[in-house]
C-alpha cells in the first residue's frame, strides 16, 4: 500500500483554501474514499506523488496524454515556444492558421474551426452558435453524456456530476433546464419522440458518439446514421462532442472511426497536448456566423495561446506522423484479453466495454448501453478493486464511471503489470 503521508498534509492544507482542496470534483476520491494524491511529476506512462510512490497512468490528465507525459518532442516545442516567441500576444499568429488548417485536413466535418481553452467553452459556443443559426432555443442530450460545466448540460450529466450523484446541479435556472432535453443514448425512438413533441423548437442534437462519461458506451452505428438522418430531415444542427473521442478512437475521431459526419464538433483534451485548449468547428455555412463575420458572439482572451497550441500542434503533428492507433488498440485489446482470461479463471463474468484505447470495466454482468444499465454497476466493489489496483502502482480514474485510457507509451511490460494486479484486485473486490 503506498504510504500517502505529505499528500494527506497537503490535502488538509488544500482544503483551507480550495473548496474540497481541489480544482475539480472528481479529484477528490469522493466516491472512492481515501486520500487524493498529490503528484510531483510525469514522465511517459508513469506519475510520481509528493511520497515519491510511483503509478502506471492510465487517467493520462483525463484523456490529453496520449502519447504519454512530457514527449520530448513536445516538451522541446514548448521550449522553443516559451524562449523564442512569447506566451500570448492577442493578436493573430501564423500558428493559429497552421492548426486550423491540419484540423480542416484530420477531422472529416472540419471546414473552419475557432480555438478555445477548454472543452467546456467548445461545447456552449457550438450550441449557442447552433441557436442562433436555427433561431431555435431547445437542445437535446442524452442521459450520462457530460459536455462539460455549462449550465445546459448539467441535466442528468455524467463524469463527476454522476460520480457525486449530482447529475443535476442546483445553480442552474428552470427555465435553461427547460430547454435541455434529455434522450437515452442508444435509442433513437427516445429521441424521435422529443423531436416530435418540440417540432420545429430544437436546435441542436449533442452527443458524445463514444459515449466517455458513464464509463465507456460505444454508440451503435444505426443510432448514429439514425441521428444525422433525423437532424438532416428537421434542420436541427448534429453535434458530436469529441473532447474525449476525438484523435483518440481515430486520428480523425468518431466521425471517422464510424464515418458519420456531423454539422458541428467540438474538440478537447488530446488537441492540447497537456495544455488548456479546446475548440469547435465544422461547416463553413454555420461557421461563418460567428462574430466577426456574424452577429453570433464568441471571444477569448486568450483563445489561439502560443504556448498551448504549441502543445496541441505537436500532439498532433505526431498522431498524423507516426499513426500510433493500430498500436494503441493491439494494446488496449491486449488488457482487454488479459482481464477477461482473470475473470474466466474467477468465475466473475462483468462487462467490459471498449473502443480503442478507451476502455472501462463495469462492475454488473448487465450489458452497459445506456445511463440506466451503467448505474446498475456495484460502486463498492469498484472502490474496493480502485485501491487494490492503487496499492500494486496502477493509477485508475477514482470513479466506476470514468474511461480507462491506454497510451501509446505503455511497453508490454507495463500491460502485463496491469494484468496481473487486475487478477488480484478482482480478488480483493469480492471480499
Ligand atoms: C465529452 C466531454 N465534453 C466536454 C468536456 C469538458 O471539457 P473541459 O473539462 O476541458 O471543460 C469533457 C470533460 O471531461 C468531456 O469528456
Amino acid at each position: 500500500m503506498p504510504q500517502l503521508t505529505k499528500s494527506a498534509e497537503l490535502l488538509e492544507k488544500a482544503k483551507k483554501f480550495i473548496p474540497g482542496g481541489v480544482n475539480s470534483p472528481v479529484r477528490a476520491f469522493k466516491s472512492v474514499g481515501g486520500t487524493p494524491i498529490f503528484m510531483a511529476k510525469g514522465q511517459g506512462a508513469y506519475m510520481t506523488d509528493v511520497d515519491g510512490n510511483t503509478y502506471l497512468d492510465y487517467v493520462g490528465s483525463w484523456g490529453p496524454f496520449i502519447l504519454g507525459s512530457m514527449h520530448p518532442r513536445i516538451t522541446a516545442a514548448l521550449e522553443h515556444t516559451l524562449t523564442k516567441i512569447g506566451t500570448s500576444f492577442g493578436t493573430p499568429i501564423e500558428m493559429e492558421i497552421e492548426i486550423a488548417e491540419l484540423l480542416t485536413q484530420i477531422v472529416p466535418s472540419i471546414e473552419m474551426v475557432r480555438m478555445v481553452n477548454s472543452g467546456t467553452e467548445a461545447t456552449m459556443s457550438a450550441v449557442r452558435l447552433a441557436r442562433g443559426y436555427t433561431g431555435r432555443d431547445k437542445i437535446i442530450k442524452f442521459e450520462g453524456c457530460y459536455h462539460g460545466h455549462g449550465d445546459s448540460f448539467l441535466i442528468k450529466a455524467g463524469s463527476g456530476a454522476l460520480t457525486l450523484g449530482a447529475p443535476d446541479s442546483p445553480g442552474v435556472t428552470k427555465g435553461t433546464a427547460n430547454d435541455t432535453l434529455n434522450a437515452k443514448y442508444n435509442n433513437l425512438e427516445s429521441v424521435e419522440l422529443l423531436v416530435k413533441e418540440n417540432k420545429g423548437n430544437v436546435a441542436a442534437i449533442i452527443i458524445e458518439p463514444v459515449a466517455g462519461n458513464t464509463g465507456v458506451i460505444p454508440a451503435d452505428k444505426a443510432f448514429l446514421q439514425g441521428l444525422r438522418d433525423l437532424c438532416t430531415r428537421e434542420g436541427i444542427i448534429l453535434i458530436f462532442d469529441e473532447v474525449m473521442c476525438g484523435f483518440r478512437v481515430a486520428l480523425g475521431g468518431a466521425q471517422e472511426r464510424y464515418g458519420i459526419t456531423p454539422d458541428l464538433t467540438t474538440m478537447g483534451k488530446i488537441i492540447g497536448g497537456g495544455l488548456p485548449v479546446g475548440a469547435f468547428g465544422g461547416k463553413r455555412e454555420i461557421m461563418e456566423h460567428i462574430a466577426p463575420l456574424g452577429d453570433i458572439y464568441q471571444a477569448g482572451t486568450l483563445s489561439g495561446n502560443p504556448l498551448a497550441l504549441t502543445a496541441g500542434l505537436e500532439t498532433l503533428k505526431i498522431l498524423r506522423d507516426e499513426n500510433p492507433y493500430p498500436e494503441l488498440e493491439r494494446k488496449a485489446a491486449c488488457l482487454e484479453e488479459g482481464f477477461r482470461s482473470n475473470m474466466e479463471k474467477l468465475g466473475l463474468n462483468y462487462v467490459q466495454n471498449r473502443v480503442g484505447s478507451m476502455g472501462c470495466l463495469f462492475f454488473t454482468e448487465t450489458p452497459v448501453t445506456d445511463y440506466d444499465t451503467a448505474v446498475t454497476s456495484n460502486l463498492e466493489k469498484f472502490g474496493k478493486y480502485f485501491h487494490a489496483m492503487l496499492d500494486q502502482g496502477i493509477y485508475l480514474a477514482p470513479s466506476q464511471f470514468e474511461a480507462m485510457f491506454t497510451s501509446a507509451v505503455m511497453t508490454d511490460e507495463d500491460l502485463e503489470k496491469t494484468v496481473k494486479a487486475n487478477f488480484v484486485a478482482l480478488q480483493a473486490a469480492e471480499k
